[in-house]
């Protein structure tokens, strides 16, 4: 069946995939971009400006939109004004991170919060919890390899999945329907960032040099002890070493074309 589906975040680094992935399915797909062209429909959640217009007769909602670059704060806010134009969906698909309840971390608190919100709101819904994207950490592998020394949380673990794999994992919760929490969406294997970034200086020769930084408190302690990681839930897709295999500096260029 086609559904009309409304994706926030649609130009961000998962959410093209996502709305990729739906048209290929032959969905009808709305994007919301605050920038006029970006996508289908110009909207801004945090003042809540178009989204009614573009939530009109809409089955299904995918929620991948996200202000990182202020900790998540105005999330809270964004999921509001969406929930408000949410009554009668069909479906409210969240993209959320596993850990969050346990990494008291500023930008997972706010998730939490979007999380409870959602639950609480009575919108028949699905919360996805998946790991760091290889996305995510080869842009700051990226970001760092023309440094001459890069100091980064070795010990720090994690368990990195593909963007295509979660945007894959979210066209068929979308088709299967609302189910509460969602099993968690990890990668194919858990490793410490120093194993991480032994392979990408292997496959590129850069940075030359890493040095671990100490990251101390409850943060770190929680990133050292895999918090952010579901063993449990190991999703057999893309593995780190293949995606930098695939040359990951394109790639990642490719998933932030919008930026
Ligand atoms: N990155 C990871 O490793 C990771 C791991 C697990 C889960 N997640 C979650 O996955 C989701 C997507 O992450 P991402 O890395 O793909 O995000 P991203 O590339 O940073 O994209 C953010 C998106 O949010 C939209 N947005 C921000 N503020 C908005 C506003 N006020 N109104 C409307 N749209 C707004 C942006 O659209 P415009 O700029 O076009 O308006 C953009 O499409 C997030 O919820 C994130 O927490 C990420």
């Amino acid at each position: 069946m086609v559904d009309r589906i409304l994706v926030t975040g649609g130009t961000g680094a998962l959410g093209r995939l996502v709305v990729g992935r739906l048209r290929e399915q032959g969905h009808d797909v709305r994007v919301l971009s605050r920038r006029s062209g970006a996508g289908t429909h110009v909207g801004d959640l945090r003042t809540g400006e178009g989204i009614s217009e573009a939530a009109a007769g809409i089955d299904v909602i995918v929620h991948a939109a996200s202000d990182v670059r202020r900790w998540g704060g105005p999330d809270i806010a964004h999921t509001e004004n969406l929930l408000r134009v949410a009554r009668g969906v069909e479906q409210l698909l969240y993209v959320s991170i596993v850990g969050i309840d346990r990494i008291p971390f500023r930008y997972y608190r706010n998730k939490l919060a979007c999380e409870q919100r959602i639950i609480d709101s009575g919108v028949p819904h699905t919360i996805l919890r998946a790991t760091q994207f290889h996305e995510l950490l080869g842009s700051v592998l990226q970001t760092v390899e023309g440094w001459p020394v890069a100091p980064l949380p070795l010990d720090f673990r994690f368990q990195p999945v593909a963007a295509a794999d979660v945007a894959r994992r979210i066209a068929e919760l979308v088709k299967s329907g609302p189910v509460g929490r969602a099993p968690d969406f990890g990668g194919p294997e858990v490793q410490t960032l120093a194993q991480l970034a032994e392979v990408w200086r292997a496959a590129r020769q850069r940075p030359r040099r890493v040095f671990r930084i100490p990251v101390p408190g409850k943060i770190g302690r929680a990133f050292r002890a895999g918090e952010n990681t579901c063993p449990d839930h190991v999703h057999d897709g893309q593995t780190w070493a293949q995606f930098v295999a695939s040359d990951p500096a394109n790639a990642y260029r490719r998933t932030a074309r919008h930026r």
